[in-house]
């Protein structure tokens, strides 16, 4: 499958890279290449990279930074995936557009499954919501995918970094950390979701909404003590309530898989599987557990296609990398 990526160079989309390496076609532009807020560069790079499969997660997703500038919440998660949709359906491709939990209000506590009404509490999980109708009738073949608390070896560029990651450092500089433990989510390793993402498509399941999250569910508070725990690190670590937010977000928005397990796929691994997964395989960033590390070389993510590589559209290791610019071809 020829896969085209937006947003492909953060959290997700760093995993999606490392997932798709030994059975896909991938491409990735930067955001300075393509905005998904640029209608015509993003049909320009539809039809000329000619994918089956168009990804979008590329996201604003700062949530104060949202309900300050709305407009811009609303370009990047609604009208970006507007113009994704569109230039998918355009080239007969499938589009995909990963959303959020923070659509949902939190107010049930047993969890949401994908056809539960949204809700949203902020400008932002009205952004992704808005983001949701704009590719289900921009691409009517698409699939919405849901994700909850990812955590993956890149960090998000757009957060700056991950909670296992944050906790981590606090504790290595000897802070005193409380964590919330009056919300509950379902923790998500980015890598099991991309391996989803993955599946989804390959298995060509019908349009829809889809939700993916590791299976169990947690506090931040019991999350933060299992990272922890499972990273033999002692930390001086208490519970608080959330109390007054300047965003409100889900006391709960745990997400219920039951779409893809209804079509018989596996359920994902439980969240302290994917955890200790995660934190067993820092050292190299999953690499050496997951598959190569990749680059698409400095040149630009068209380069491969262009210089007439024998395998079009796919992206190189480093090693084939390193090997072209020795013969000089880079
Ligand atoms: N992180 C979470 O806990 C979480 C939870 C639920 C759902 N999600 C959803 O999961 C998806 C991926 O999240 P993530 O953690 O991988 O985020 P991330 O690391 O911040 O990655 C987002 C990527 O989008 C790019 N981008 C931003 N604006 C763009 C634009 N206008 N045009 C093209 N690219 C643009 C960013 O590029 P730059 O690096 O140049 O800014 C970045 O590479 C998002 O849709 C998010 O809403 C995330």
């Amino acid at each position: 499958m020829r896969i085209l990526l937006f947003g492909g160079w953060g959290q997700l989309g760093s995993d999606l890279v490392a997932a798709a390496a030994d059975r896909h076609s991938l491409a990735r532009p930067r955001r300075a290449e393509v905005s998904v807020t640029d209608r015509d560069g993003v049909a320009r790079a539809v039809e000329a990279y000619g994918p089956d499969a168009v990804i979008d997660a590329a996201a604003f997703h700062r949530v104060e930074e949202c309900e300050a500038d709305v407009e811009e919440a609303l370009a990047v998660n609604a009208v970006g995936a507007w113009n994704v949709a569109v230039a998918a359906r355009g080239a007969g491709a499938r589009a995909v557009y990963v959303s959020t939990d923070y659509v949902f209000d939190g107010e049930r506590v047993d969890g949401y499954a994908e056809d539960d009404q949204p809700r949203p509490l902020s400008a932002y999980g009205m952004s992704k919501v808005a983001g949701e109708h704009a590719t289900r009738v921009g691409c009517p073949d698409a699939l919405v995918v849901r994700a909850s608390g990812l955590f993956g070896h890149a960090g998000s560029s757009g957060k700056g970094g991950n909670f296992v990651e944050t906790m981590l450092t606090k504790s290595a500089h000897g802070e005193a950390i409380s964590v919330v433990d009056d919300q509950t989510f379902s923790p998500t390793c980015s890598r099991d979701m991309a391996e989803r993402i993955l599946l989804l498509l390959e298995r060509r399941v019908p349009p829809g909404i889809y939700h993916c999250a590791n299976e169990g569910s947690c506090s931040w508070f019991r999350f933060a003590q299992t990272i922890f725990e499972l990273a033999g690190v002692e930390a001086d670590l208490a519970p608080r309530a959330a109390g007054v937010q300047v965003v409100r977000r889900p006391r709960c928005s745990v997400l219920l898989d039951t779409k893809a397990t209804g079509l018989g796929l596996s359920p994902n691994r439980s969240w302290e599987e994917g955890l200790r997964w995660y934190l067993s395989t820092r050292a190299d960033g999953g690499a050496g557990a997951g598959g190569p590390t990749i680059e698409t070389g400095p040149d630009g993510w068209r380069s491969d296609r262009d210089e007439g590589s024998e395998r079009p559209g796919d992206l190189r290791t480093r090693q084939e990398a390193r090997a072209e610019r020795a013969g000089g071809r880079a």
